[in-house]
C-alpha cells in the first residue's frame, strides 16, 4: 500500500526548542482544512477508530507519545508508527482506519478536509468492503 507520509516543517532551536508547523491551500497539504480536532486522555491499548469515510481526507499527527495507525484499504492492510511531533501521515477517503494507544499521555491530532458529517462516516467494516468494491466498478 502507497503510504502518503510527510516530514512537517520543523524550526529546531539548541536552547529553546522546537516549533513545527504546517500550511494548507496546496502548500504543505493537498486539502484545505476545515475542521482540527485531538483525541487524548486515551488508555495504554485502547483502540479507537473503526471506520472509513466516503469523502473525507485527513491529515493524522501525534505531537507528543506514541499511537499505531491501523490502515486498510479493503485489499491490503499496513501499519504506521506515529511517535513523533514531525512525522504526518495523509489519510484519504475509503480508507478503513484504527489507532492503537501505546504510550501514556499521547496525542492524536486530526486535520480535516471537511466539517463533520455523521453521513461520511462507514461504521461497519462489511459495508465499507462493499463499499470499495462497488467504487471499483464505477467508471
Ligand atoms: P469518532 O470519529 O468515531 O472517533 P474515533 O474514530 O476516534 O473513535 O468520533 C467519536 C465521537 O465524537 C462520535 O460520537 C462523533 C463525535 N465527533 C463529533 O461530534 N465531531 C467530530 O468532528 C468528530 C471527529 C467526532
Amino acid at each position: 500500500m502507497y503510504l502518503k507520509i510527510i516530514s512537517i516543517k520543523n524550526v529546531h532551536d539548541e536552547q529553546e526548542g522546537d516549533l513545527s508547523i504546517f500550511e494548507g491551500s496546496g502548500r504543505d497539504l493537498p486539502f484545505d482544512i476545515k475542521r482540527i480536532y485531538y483525541i487524548h486522555h486515551v488508555p495504554v491499548g485502547t483502540v479507537r477508530g473503526g471506520h472509513a469515510h466516503k469523502h473525507l481526507t485527513q491529515l493524522l499527527w501525534c505531537p507528543y507519545g506514541s499511537i499505531t495507525i491501523l490502515l486498510d484499504d479493503g485489499s491490503e492492510k499496513a501499519e504506521v508508527q506515529l511517535n513523533d511531533p514531525t512525522k504526518g501521515l495523509i489519510v484519504e477517503h475509503a480508507m478503513w482506519r484504527e489507532m492503537r494507544w501505546e504510550q501514556e499521555g499521547s496525542v492524536l491530532c486530526v486535520a480535516a478536509s471537511e466539517f463533520y458529517d455523521e453521513s461520511d462516516y462507514i461504521r461497519d467494516y462489511a459495508a465499507f468492503q462493499a463499499y470499495v468494491k462497488q467504487q471499483a466498478k464505477l467508471p
